[in-house]
């Protein structure tokens, strides 16, 4: 990849701001990061929560490691630069959703704090909202469902540089939702973000 910066570009605005969207829309656009070990739920909370938050009318959209990197990121591996680029390359696309007034569902392991602060940032240096949100479960219970098959080839030998195996994860320090998943089923975490979400004054109903 060249590390070429564009020069002579500039930044052309709208007449339409985030408020014109939100009445349209009747709700606001923001980004709920869901960050977690892989297996750790992530991705079976964010499509429980689109299909919750579809069914009461709002427009939700999911964002999915799994499914980005077949595609946008599908140039990038598993080291801690490559895994630094996916972050920056989906909270970038994540900000754009959200400003296009979409509640947007992130699911990526994302294991460094400093990654996760930097898309908090960019979202709230735009004025856009963005929930941290930690899907904890216990590496052990993680490894025993093992979906797909990958612990067991990472405690092989076969893959390298997995997360929670021989590559860290670093917890969030202050998320903004914390989620036990070893307390809560999925459709109680769905609750839960949803009642986030309508306190927070996102959504209204
Ligand atoms: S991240 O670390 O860059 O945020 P991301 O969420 O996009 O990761 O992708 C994680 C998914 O890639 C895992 O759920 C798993 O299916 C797969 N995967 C393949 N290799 C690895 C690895 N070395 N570490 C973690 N996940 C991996």
């Amino acid at each position: 990849m060249s590390d070429q910066r564009p020069t002579n570009i500039v930044w052309h605005d709208g007449e339409i701001t985030p408020n014109d969207r939100a009445k349209v829309l009747r709700h606001q656009g923001c980004t709920l990061w869901l960050t977690g070990l892989s297996g750790s739920g992530k991705s079976t909370i964010g499509v429980a929560l689109e299909k919750a938050l579809i069914g009461r009318g709002l427009l939700a959209y999911r964002l999915d490691g799994d499914n980005v990197r077949h595609g946008l990121n599908a140039n990038l591996g598993f080291s801690a630069d490559d895994r630094e680029e996916n972050i920056r390359r989906v909270g970038e696309v994540a900000k754009l959703f959200a400003d296009a007034g979409v509640i947007t569902i992130s699911s990526f392991i994302s294991p460094y704090q400093r990654d996760r602060d930097r898309v908090r940032k960019i979202h709230e240096d735009n004025s856009i909202r963005f929930l941290e949100v930690f899907v904890d479960t216990p590496l052990e219970v993680c490894e025993s469902r093992d979906p797909k098959g990958l612990y067991k080839k990472a405690r092989a030998g076969e893959i390298k540089g997995f997360t929670g195996i021989d590559d860290p994860y670093e917890i969030p320090l202050d998320p903004d939702v914390h989620i036990s998943t070893n307390l809560l089923s999925v459709s109680k975490a769905v609750d839960l973000l949803v009642n986030h979400l309508q306190k927070t004054g996102i959504v209204r109903r």
